[in-house]
């Protein structure tokens, strides 16, 4: 029988609650959380109290730790916050139960912030199975992995939540029922795989957390990433969201969808390299198959060569189930291998970036509009390569005011795409931001473009179809 103590009362904390009971094998000693009187919990507490026949005993701070009779086996940490870090600190410096009581947790954030205090090979004390991609055993894995294989490369879809959306509006480009953004976000937030209003999912950072975890692991890098390659479906900067008509080019015209990829490398003479990016996946890729809420990764390594793993990457069920095996897990996340020196930084940067891009906007239904956009892009130096246009009767030539609401102009404006020739991100966002939005041409609104570069796969000298991301030499 093993003791635990709760961090945190939420979603999947409740959860590893009522699997703990159900196990037989875990005793449940006290659970902290910093509002355990809001109703919601009050329920679950009654519900699991009924099934447990006894009462669950409910601490208020981490000084009631302080007691003999409180300590554990384990603590299990699930509460999305990156100061959650002090109850480590506290078990580790004020109650010095070091490695004899495990640290599991689930918090991304909280790992990817301290990655030093859960990969420091003194301690024995962390487990963070549950931290990337919920379910599946990740972290274990790669781990393993690298004690004797050589990571060069990681490609995958680390976000459960905006894959359900991004799959729910893709489904419904044809259908009579359109499911707009707002409305698969609605949906996933019922669904409970996102906050209100998606915050962390939808702006990427979940995905690069999860994405700089693992990195840690393959690669030895304590860095984070730069804020110009993590990209989110919908990141509230300069240039428009996701909208339904994108699958309708990337499908009718590129043979692809649009994915929110996570894709990090190596690379022999500088540091490795980090994206997050909603990109355009070929639709006879593996990746672009991946649905609903799941997650997938796939690792490319020097003698494995390339290994992939599929499932449900986050839910209660799944994390829960994850946290309780490494309650009685007996390795470290870090590896056997450790490097000798950590690198310190990614090679990420908006001018080395270069992939070739498709573009949507927005403009006046009129003569010379594409031309007066054409020659910006030549005087930039950028190469148009293919313009797309729907028919005037096809599904996506207008824009839904559920869609994108242009006021009373709304019939007057139409929605028009185009991909570009290699060129660096940099490049092509300064081309975007710089060129006129001429009255003649443009309604007067934020955010008129949106674009989304080709996730590309190459052969390497063995033949191995392989995702990668392109540097500017
Ligand atoms: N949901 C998933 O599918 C999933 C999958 C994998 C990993 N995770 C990770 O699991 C963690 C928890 O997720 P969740 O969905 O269970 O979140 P949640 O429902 O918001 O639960 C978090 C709980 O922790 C409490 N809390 C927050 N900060 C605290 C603090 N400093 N001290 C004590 N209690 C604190 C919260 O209280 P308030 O109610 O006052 O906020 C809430 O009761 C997150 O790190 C998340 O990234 C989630």
């Amino acid at each position: 029988m093993k003791t635990i103590g709760i961090i945190g009362f939420g979603n999947i904390n409740q959860e590893v609650a009522r699997q703990a009971i159900a196990s037989d094998k875990i005793e449940i000693k006290w659970i902290l959380d910093r509002s355990p009187g809001k109703k919601v919990k009050k329920e679950a507490r009654q519900k699991i109290e009924d099934s447990l026949g006894k009462k669950l005993r409910f601490i208020k701070s981490k000084s009631s730790l302080r007691s003999e009779a409180d300590k554990v086996d384990v603590i299990v940490e699930a509460t999305g916050a990156i100061e959650a870090i002090e109850y480590l600190r506290y078990k580790r410096d004020k109650l010095k139960w070091g490695n004899e009581v495990l640290f599991v947790t689930a918090n991304k954030a909280m790992v990817a912030n301290h990655l030093s205090e859960f990969f420091d090979s003194d301690n024995n004390d962390v487990r963070i199975e549950a931290a990337v991609a919920g379910g599946l055993p990740l972290i274990r894995s790669l781990s393993e992995h690298i004690a004797s294989d050589k990571v060069q490369g990681m490609v995958g879809i680390l976000n459960g939540t905006t894959n359900f959306m991004l799959d729910e509006m893709e489904k419904s480009i044809y259908s009579s029922k359109k499911q707009t953004y707002d409305m698969v976000l609605d949906e996933s937030v019922q669904r409970g795989y996102a906050e209100p209003g998606g915050a962390g999912d939808v702006d990427g950072q979940d995905a690069a957390y999860k994405l700089q975890i693992l990195s840690r692991i393959a690669f030895g890098t304590d860095a984070s990433p730069s804020s110009d390659l993590v990209r989110g479906i919908d990141d509230n900067k300069k240039f428009d969201r996701i909208r339904s008509v994108d699958f309708i080019y990337a499908s009718k015209y590129l043979e692809s969808t649009i994915k929110l990829v996570a894709i990090a490398q190596s690379s022999s003479t500088a540091e490795p390299f980090f994206l997050v990016y909603p990109m355009l996946v070929a639709k006879s890729s593996n990746i672009a198959n991946i649905e609903g809420p799941d997650n997938y990764i796939g690792i490319y390594s020097k003698y494995l060569v390339y290994t992939d793993m599929q499932g449900k990457g986050a839910g209660p069920e799944p994390t829960a189930c994850a946290m309780l095996a490494d309650v009685f897990s007996h390795k470290n996340c870090n590896s056997d291998s450790e490097p000798e020196q950590l690198i310190t930084a990614f090679r990420s940067s908006e001018e080395v970036y270069f992939s070739r891009w498709m573009i949507r906007g927005s403009c006046y239904d009129r003569p010379g509009v594409l031309a007066h956009i054409f020659q910006h892009f030549e005087s930039k130096e950028i190469n148009i390569d293919e313009v797309f246009q729907l028919k005037t009767d096809e599904v996506g030539r207008k824009w839904s005011k559920e869609e994108l609401d242009f006021g009373k102009e709304q019939e007057k404006i139409l929605p028009f795409a185009f991909t570009v020739t290699k060129t660096s991100l940099g490049k092509l966002q300064k081309a975007l931001s710089t060129l006129q939005l001429n009255k003649k041409f443009f309604p007067k609104k934020d955010k008129l473009f949106a674009f989304y570069p080709f996730l590309e796969r190459k052969s390497d000298d063995n033949g191995v179809q392989k995702f990668v991301i392109e540097e500017q030499k």
